[in-house]
């Protein structure tokens, strides 16, 4: 999920859709996380976060996968923000959905494959159906500074489902809140 927040971010900044200022002073605040409800038949996890400075850290973990995920399923993904003084009008921003051998050939190539290669033993891009299987991953760090650049001032929400016919069965969301540095802007 931490990762999908770094991605979603450089995603966002690369097709456009988040306006750049010239000399940002932002700060980035975790508001949290939720798994929506029925995900514990699909995927068991846990994790441990380490705190490196105000704006990293690192996560480790352990995600057991429990059914055969094929073709049938779909990927979501959608990140959306709303203002800060108004915090329940959420705008998507960007919303993907891929049958799931389609998104592991092209999303997940594309932004997770190649930083998750030497630190997990997650399934390779051309991989499809994906058995059930134990993955772990060890020391992904992220640091919010590095899309300093690229970040607005708002509410953002990320979303990242498994979806079967129209429903999402799996997954869950993370909130984060993008402020200005007091004082400053
Ligand atoms: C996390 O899950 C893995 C794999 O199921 C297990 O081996 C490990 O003991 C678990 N760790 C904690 C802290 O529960």
């Amino acid at each position: 999920m931490i990762r999908w927040i770094g991605r979603a971010f450089l995603l966002a900044a690369l097709t456009g859709l988040v306006l750049t200022e010239d000399d940002p002073n932002y700060e980035v605040h975790f508001d949290g996380m939720e798994m929506i409800d029925g995900s514990d038949s699909y995927f068991n996890y846990n994790y441990t976060m380490d705190k490196k400075s105000e704006t990293a850290f690192t996560v480790s973990g352990f995600i057991t996968q429990l059914v055969l995920l094929d073709n049938t399923y779909k990927a979501r993904f959608r990140l959306s923000r709303a203002p800060l003084d108004n915090p329940e009008l959420y705008e998507e921003m960007l919303g993907l959905e891929k049958p799931l051998c389609e998104y592991m050939s092209s999303i997940y190539k594309m932004y997770f494959y190649e930083t998750l290669k030497d630190i997990s033993n997650f399934p390779h891009y051309d991989k499809c159906p994906l058995d059930p299987a134990e993955y772990w991953f060890k020391d992904y760090s992220f640091d919010a500074d590095e899309y300093k650049a690229f970040m607005r001032d708002g509410h953002y929400k990320i979303e990242m489902y498994l979806v079967k016919g129209e429903d999402s069965v799996a997954g869950g969301l993370s909130k984060m809140r993008v402020e200005p540095v007091e004082g400053r802007k």
